[in-house]
C-alpha cells in the first residue's frame, strides 16, 4: 500500500529572511541595506529595468510597491511567539538570515553587540523548543554602505564577505550547525547587476557575470573559514531552480531547455561543488563566453572548496524554445500551467523533476528544499485569507513529491515551506502574501491560516495525506 510518510528525521520546518520579516530597520545600531534603500527609491515607480510594453513571462513587471520593508512581519519584536508558534506547529527546523547591517553596521569594521544579542536570543529560544536552525548569512540585504563602494563588483568583496562570515561562525556557530552562504545568487547577482531587474539594478553583460563571478569566490572563501574553525556542523548555499522544459519535441528545443537550466542553476551549482563553470554555455554562447572575467579558471582553481549540502528554492516551471536571436539561443514561452498573471502558478511534478535531475547531475548530493510556498494577494481580509485551501493543496502536493523523491533514491534532508508567517515581498511589498500565518503588516496583528493547522498535521506525523 502507498503511504506518504517522511523520515523520522527528515528536516520540516518553514523559513523568512531578515530584511523580509524583522522590520526595526533602523533600531538598536541596524544601518540601512540594498533593499531598503531600493525600495524607497522605487516606491510606486516602475523598476529601473521595465520597458513599457514588454512582455516578459519570467517577470511581469509591475510598479514596484509603495510599502517598504520597516515592518516586516514584526520578527524583531516578537520572536518569541513566533517562536512559540512553531512549538506549537510541530516543526523541527526553522530557516532565517542574518542581517549584515545589525551585525557590521558598516558593514566590514566593528561589531554591533545588539545585533549578536537578537540573534544569540533568537537561536537559544529555537533550540530551547528542538527547532534546529538554518541560518543563511545573506539573503541579499548587502548593506547599502558597501554598495556606495561598488557591492558585488568590488573586488574586495570576497574578502568582505569572509570577514562577515567568520564574525557569525565565531558568535553563533557552537549552536547553528546548518549554514548557507548565499540565497539565490542567480537573483542577486545577475538580475540585480546584469539585467536591471533587482537591486541594486545595474545592467551589463560583463558587470553581471563579475558579480556572480565575486558571490562565488566569497562562497568559496566563507566555506573555507568555516571548516578552518572545526565546527562540526555543514555549510552549502541555496540555489534557485526552475524545472525548465522545451516547448516542442525538437532537439534544438532540449538543448535551449538545457541551456537555460545551466545558466539559472548549473551556473551555480556545478562551481561550488565541482569549481568549474558550464562548459556548455562557455562553448554554445559567445555572449557567456566573451563577457566572464578576466582569469576566472584560474579564481576557481585557487579558492575551490566543495560545499557539504545544496539547498534548493522551487517556485515554478518554465518552457522554452531554440531561439537564436537570444543570448543564450533560447526564449521562454507561454507555459501550460500559469496564466498571464499569474506570477508565481505552481506546478508541483517540476519538483520531483529538479531532485531527480541533483541526484543524477551531482552524486546525490544532500539537499534540502529550502524554500516552496504559495502566494496569494493580498485582499485585506483576515477571515478570507485565513481560509486558504489552494494552499494547502499547494503543500500535500509538494510534499508527497518530496516523498516519491524520497522513495526514487534521492538524498533529500529536509522542507521549508515559505514563509512563516506573511513578510515583506521584494518588489511586491506586503501586496503578495505566501505565510501559513496571516499577519496585519501594519499592526502586527497576526492569526494562523487553515494552512498551518494542516502543515501542522504533517510536521506531528511526518506524514501526508
Ligand atoms: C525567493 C526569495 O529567496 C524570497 O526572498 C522570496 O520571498 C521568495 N522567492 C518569493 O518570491
Amino acid at each position: 500500500m502507498f503511504g506518504f510518510k517522511l523520515g523520522k528525521d527528515f528536516l520540516i520546518g518553514t523559513g523568512n529572511s531578515a530584511f523580509q520579516s524583522e522590520g526595526a530597520w533602523d533600531r538598536d545600531g541596524k544601518s540601512e541595506n540594498i533593499m531598503e534603500h531600493y525600495a524607497k527609491a522605487y516606491a510606486g515607480k516602475y523598476a529601473a529595468g521595465y520597458v513599457p510594453g514588454t512582455v516578459d513571462i519570467t517577470r511581469r513587471m509591475k510598479p514596484y510597491s509603495e510599502d517598504l520593508p520597516d515592518r516586516g512581519c514584526f520578527f524583531y519584536d516578537n520572536y518569541e511567539s513566533y517562536i512559540e508558534d512553531m512549538a506549537k506547529t510541530g516543526q523541527n527546523t526553522y530557516r532565517f538570515s542574518l542581517s549584515w547591517c545589525r551585525i557590521i553596521p558598516t558593514g566590514v569594521g566593528e561589531v554591533n553587540p545588539k545585533g549578536i544579542a537578537f540573534y544569540n536570543k533568537v537561536i537559544d529560544k529555537l533550540l530551547e523548543h528542538h527547532i534546529t536552525p538554518f541560518v543563511d548569512l545573506y539573503h541579499w540585504d548587502l548593506p547599502q554602505c558597501l554598495m556606495e563602494q561598488g557591492g558585488f563588483l568590488n573586488p574586495e568583496f570576497p574578502a568582505w564577505f569572509e570577514t562577515y562570515a567568520r564574525v557569525c561562525f565565531g558568535a553563533f556557530g557552537d549552536r547553528v550547525k546548518l549554514w548557507s552562504t548565499f540565497n539565490e545568487s542567480d537573483i542577486a547577482a545577475t538580475s540585480g547587476y546584469g539585467t536591471n531587474r533587482f537591486p541594486p539594478f545595474r545592467e551589463g553583460n560583463r558587470e553581471g557575470q563579475l558579480a556572480g563571478h565575486h558571490v562565488i569566490i566569497a562562497h568559496f572563501r566563507a566555506v573555507r573559514v568555516y571548516k578552518s574553525m572545526g565546527l562540526g556542523g555543514k555549510i552549502g548555499a541555496v540555489n534557485c531552480f526552475t524545472s525548465i522544459t522545451p516547448a516542442r519535441m525538437k532537439e534544438e528545443d532540449l538543448g535551449a531547455a538545457e541551456r537555460q537550466t545551466n545558466r539559472r542553476f548549473d551556473w551555480w551549482t556545478q562551481p561550488m561543488l565541482e569549481g568549474t563553470y558550464p562548459q556548455r554555455l562557455l562553448r554554445e554562447c559567445a555572449y557567456v563566453r566573451d563577457n566572464m572575467p578576466e582569469n576566472y579558471q584560474e579564481d576557481l582553481d585557487k579558492w575551490f572548496v566543495p560545499m557539504d549540502f545544496l539547498g534548493v528554492n522551487y517556485y515554478i516551471c518554465n518552457r522554452t524554445q531554440y531561439d537564436p536571436s537570444k543570448p543564450l539561443l533560447a526564449s521562454y514561452v507561454e507555459n501550460f500551467y500559469s496564466s498571464p498573471d499569474q506570477q508565481f502558478a505552481p506546478y508541483p511534478p517540476g519538483l520531483l523533476d529538479v531532485l531527480i535531475y541533483i541526484k543524477e547531475r551531482y552524486h546525490n548530493i544532500e539537499v534540502y528544499i529550502t524554500e516552496n510556498g504559495c502566494a496569494m494577494p493580498n485582499i485585506h481580509d483576515p477571515e478570507a485569507e485565513c481560509d486558504d485551501p489552494e494552499r494547502i493543496t499547494y503543500l500535500r502536493e509538494h510534499l508527497r513529491m518530496c516523498v516519491r523523491a524520497l522513495r526514487a533514491g534521492c538524498n533529500l534532508k529536509g522542507y521549508y515551506y515559505w514563509n512563516d508567517a506573511d513578510s515583506y515581498e521584494e518588489l511586491d511589498g506586503y501586496r503578495l502574501r505566501f505565510g501559513l500565518t496571516w499577519v496585519d503588516n501594519k499592526t502586527g496583528e497576526r492569526r494562523w491560516k487553515k494552512s498551518r493547522y494542516y502543515f501542522s498535521e504533517i510536521c506531528k506525523t511526518h506524514m501526508v495525506d
